[in-house]
């Protein structure tokens, strides 16, 4: 008679146990559906109570499989497994992958277990563990998929949050034109497309204000040569006249062809208007030292012409006094040499101007002051006589605290004088004060004239020293250039809006801080 307890032939009943199990195994269906019917299936055959599996995961959780409930603790389980033996009627046995312990195999009998009893265990526990082990990857592969998706979309989000905050428009397209990349920048503004709307559509159905040609044209440059492309655009699209710096990049997903085109659009109105001040601060620098170089060499002969002319003009006098027949001619030659050496000693004198040291005299200046010191000035000039004159002056108008009067009179008339020009001393001018908008630009002086106006192509000359259109002897063309540098001495700015045809104004706003 065999011990039942050291018996390691497996009986019969417990072959069919296994062999349900394993029938249960060979249908297709997913694991979890598949373990617990074979579970179940194993409770049954051997006539346990509950029948539970429990898998060791490699992050240390630990996930059961069950047949009836409740399940074993995992403490109970755990000295099982430990003393090999059943603790209060709880039979573990190990699932083991390899040589490691992914898990238990627990039942629950409520009675001695027998040795054929442990053998199916054990057979069932080893055909579990490959199918744990593979669950177990799998799993692991899905947290590690889990959590690689999260960091792309984590990266991705970061990114877009990037090109979104960018102060720039930007978009991607590929070689279908699609377009892939759409930023907030582009979403706003007058002209803005939402996102939703762009995406996956063709460039040419989204921007309509470039020619489809040209902008097709831009594209396949960059796709040919894959060289970032760069030009700017003049658009009035907003409103006001902007300027904007369209760059186009190329990108490539693989090594070898252009694949997508990045194109960025910047608004560099301001940065150009800073540039074209430099510039021109830099021109008017240039002329003074040129004119500092040579007002001495031309005012010294001229000096010479003029004691000459009126030496001649003596001697004529003489002549006629002694009873001579002076030819009146001479007399009208004399006076045109003098007018001449007149006009040209004034443009050296306003050549000099951009020579003398810029720091004159500064103490507070109100704007109304500077514009009645002008008006006053101006009440005698012919070229005002029949004009319509509008004086409009604010009230409570901040101080510039660092201004030189005279100076700025000085500007006044010439835009005055330019104004009146204009309008062929027909139309009407308006000068006017107020506050500005902020402490830089406090307060303004405008001059405004419904003359003939300028046109846009000549707007970025006028302040270039000698630009005129005026009829030899009326201009030099040195008058806004003057004034720009009398306006930019104070820290201020000028301004002009034009329509030709219609008439002009020029605005200066000087700061209302001390600097
Ligand atoms: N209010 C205005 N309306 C129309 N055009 C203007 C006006 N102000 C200036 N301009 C244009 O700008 C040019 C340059 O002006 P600027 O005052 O520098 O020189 P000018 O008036 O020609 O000569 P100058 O002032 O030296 O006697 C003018 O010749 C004119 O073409
Ligand atoms: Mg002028």
């Amino acid at each position: 008679m065999t011990d039942p307890t050291t018996s390691t032939v497996p009986t019969p009943r417990a072959l069919d146990a296994l062999a349900a199990v394993i029938a249960e195994f060979n249908v297709s269906r997913p694991l979890e559906t598949s373990l617990a019917v074979a579970l179940d299936t194993l409770c049954r055959s051997v006539d346990a109570r509950e029948c539970s599996l429990w898998l060791h995961t490699a992050d240390g959780l630990v996930r059961t499989w069950a047949a009836g409930e409740p399940q074993a603790s995992e403490a109970s389980v755990n000295a099982s497994l430990a003393d090999g033996q059943e603790a209060q009627g709880v039979r573990a046995v190990r699932v083991t992958a390899g040589d490691r312990r992914v898990g238990a195999l627990v039942l629950r009998f409520g009675r001695p277990v027998r040795d054929e009893e442990v053998l199916l265990l054990n057979a069932v526990a080893n055909l579990l563990a490959p199918e744990l082990a593979h669950a177990e990857r799998s799993r692991q592969l899905e947290v590690e998929v889990a959590a690689r998706t999260a960091e792309i979309d984590g990266q991705r989000r970061f990114t877009e949050k990037i090109i979104d905050s960018l102060p720039l428009g930007l978009y991607v397209i590929d070689r279908e034109y699609r377009i892939h990349a759409w930023n907030r920048k582009r979403e706003t503004g007058m002209q803005g497309v939402s996102r939703d709307e762009a995406i996956g559509r063709t460039v040419f159905d989204i921007l309509h204000r470039q020619p489809f040609e040209m902008l097709r044209r831009e594209f396949d440059e960059v796709f040919a040569t894959g060289r970032i492309q760069e030009y700017q655009m003049e658009s009035s699209a907003s409103g006001d006249a902007r300027t904007y710096r369209i760059t186009k990049i190329p990108m490539r997903l693989g090594d070898s062809a252009v694949t997508h085109v990045i194109t960025i659009g910047e608004d560099v109105t301001d940065w150009r208007q800073g540039q074209q001040r430099h510039v021109q601060a830099e021109k008017l620098a240039a002329i003074g030292t040129l004119a500092a170089g040579v007002m001495h060499e031309i005012n010294n002969p001229l000096a010479t012409i003029a004691a000459c002319g009126d030496g001649l003009g003596y001697r004529l006098e003489d002549l006629q006094r002694k009873g001579a027949d002076v030819n009146k001619d001479l007399f009208d030659y004399l006076e045109i040499i003098d007018n001449e050496v007149l006009r040209c000693k004034q443009i050296v004198d306003q050549l000099l101007d951009f020579s003398r040291p810029k720091q004159l005299a500064k103490s507070p200046v109100d704007l109304n002051d500077v514009v009645e010191k002008t008006l006053f000035l101006m009440k005698h000039h012919a070229g005002f006589k029949k004009m319509a004159l509008v004086k409009e002056l604010a009230d409570a108008l901040p101080v510039v605290p660092l201004g030189n009067a005279e100076q700025l009179v000085q500007v006044l008339m010439a835009l005055m004088i330019n104004a009146a020009d204009a309008t062929d001393g027909r139309g009407s001018i308006t000068v006017r004060t107020r506050k500005g908008p902020t402490t830089t630009d406090g307060a303004i002086v405008e001059v405004s004239d419904t003359g003939h106006g300028i046109a846009r192509s000549e707007m970025s000359k006028i302040f270039e020293p000698f630009y005129t259109t005026k009829p030899p002897g009326r201009g030099t063309g040195l008058g806004l250039a003057i004034c720009y540098g009398i306006v930019q001495d104070h820290r201020g700015r000028i301004e002009v809006d034009s329509v030709s045809g219609k008439g002009s104004t020029f605005r200066v706003l000087l700061p209302t801080i001390e600097w």
